[in-house]
């Protein structure tokens, strides 16, 4: 039995503060206009990820980004878009500077060029962007890093703790004040590196994968709506993200990764790489936080970490999630546009209902 346990083992109900996803794809147009509204029904902000086509690298596309977001906003909805700038080897530190001093961005993304889904602009040679990364420490600025080599020779199921040894931990020896997010960790190391790396580090989790391992796209057959980058490893790695998430330690924090794309594309012999979890993280979370008897740690990962390391308050209002005897349902695809996009199905009921 863990200690400092504040709700019982039975417990049926549980109010948190409103939570924030610290990574979430949103996408344009009308697939934004699909999706914004089941990310908005729960969470109060969200560092939007910028690998649109084409990618929001000034401050001036992440202001005009900013502006069909709040344009696509559900009425009554309060919700604040935190923007963030896609890091290439022309960005011009004077740029990303007074994008952040005037608060219009909150953090910088590091795609290694080719690592994901709209990448290829991303950075070849991190040496042309030092200049850049070194405002980024002298005004406090985060860098989220999507943390894996795209070196051919590197197994794909090995590329982030590869990311950690050669590029990561030089960079942070070289550059201690940078503040780094290690976005979407997947792996055992990723979680040790991240737990040993101080104030200036955090990680986020997503939520599917705390649910499933590689089996779960490749054993039985293909399932291409758990492909997702980086993609999901061993099972180990699976328990050690969950004890991670639901350790109580101020590194860890929710980002769910939610990354739509339509089915066709997903469904395909190339299919794109994305789980869609906007629609139901809250009751998964719940779900898995309650596995592992660590209800009262779903607010600090959800809520309270992520905040502390973005340096912002906590929101004001609050969730409330039930234990019914019913499980939940949610559609089995949002009806966007330009296509249906399935919505993540983790396999098994949960009975953990927002009701407020
Ligand atoms: C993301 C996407 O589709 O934009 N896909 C994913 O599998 N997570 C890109 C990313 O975050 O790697
Ligand atoms: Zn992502």
């Amino acid at each position: 039995m863990r200690s400092g346990l504040r709700y019982p083992a039975d417990m049926q109900k549980i109010t948190i503060r409103r939570p924030d996803d610290w990574h979430l794809h949103l996408r344009d147009g009308a697939m934004l206009r699909a999706v914004l509204p089941e990310t908005t029904r729960h969470f109060a902000r969200a560092i939007i990820m910028p690998n649109l086509v084409p990618p929001v690298v000034t401050a001036r596309d992440a202001l005009a980004y900013r502006e069909r977001i709040m344009a696509a906003l559900p009425e009554e909805a309060t919700f604040q878009p935190l923007m963030t700038l896609y890091l290439t080897e022309g960005t011009d530190p004077a740029d990303v500077a007074a994008a952040a001093a005037s608060g219009l961005v909150t953090a910088v993304k590091l795609y290694p060029a080719g690592a994901t889904t709209n990448s290829h602009g991303g950075v070849r040679d991190l040496a042309k962007v030092m200049p850049v990364l070194e405002k980024m420490a002298e005004i406090g600025l985060p860098l989220c890093t999507h943390g894996e080599v795209t070196t051919p020779e590197v197994d794909i199921f090995d590329r982030e703790a590869v990311f950690i040894d050669t590029v990561l931990a030089p960079l942070r020896r070289r550059l201690p004040d940078l503040r780094v997010v290690m976005e979407h960790i997947t792996t055992e190391e990723g979680v040790a590196y991240a737990a040993e790396g101080g104030d200036s580090l955090g990680a986020t989790i997503t939520t599917h994968h705390l649910i499933i391992n590689r089996n779960h796209i490749l054993a039985g057959g293909i399932r291409p709506h758990y492909y997702c980058l980086p993609v999901a490893k061993r099972e180990k790695h699976r328990l050690a993200l969950r004890r991670a998430a639901t350790s109580g330690s101020p590194r860890y924090f929710l980002g769910t990764d939610s990354a739509p794309h339509v089915d066709a594309l997903k469904e395909h012999a190339c299919g794109c790489a994305g789980c869609f979890t906007a629609t139901n993280t809250m009751s998964l979370l719940a779900h898995v936080f309650d596995e592992e008897g660590a209800l009262d740690r779903l607010e600090g990962f959800a809520s309270l970490n992520g905040p502390a390391f973005y340096r912002l308050p906590v929101n004001p209002g609050t969730v409330t999630l039930e234990k019914h005897a019913e499980p939940c349902t949610w559609p089995e695809k949002i009806q966007a546009e330009p296509g249906p996009v399935t919505v993540f199905q983790p396999g098994f009921p949960v009975h953990w209902h927002v009701v407020s």
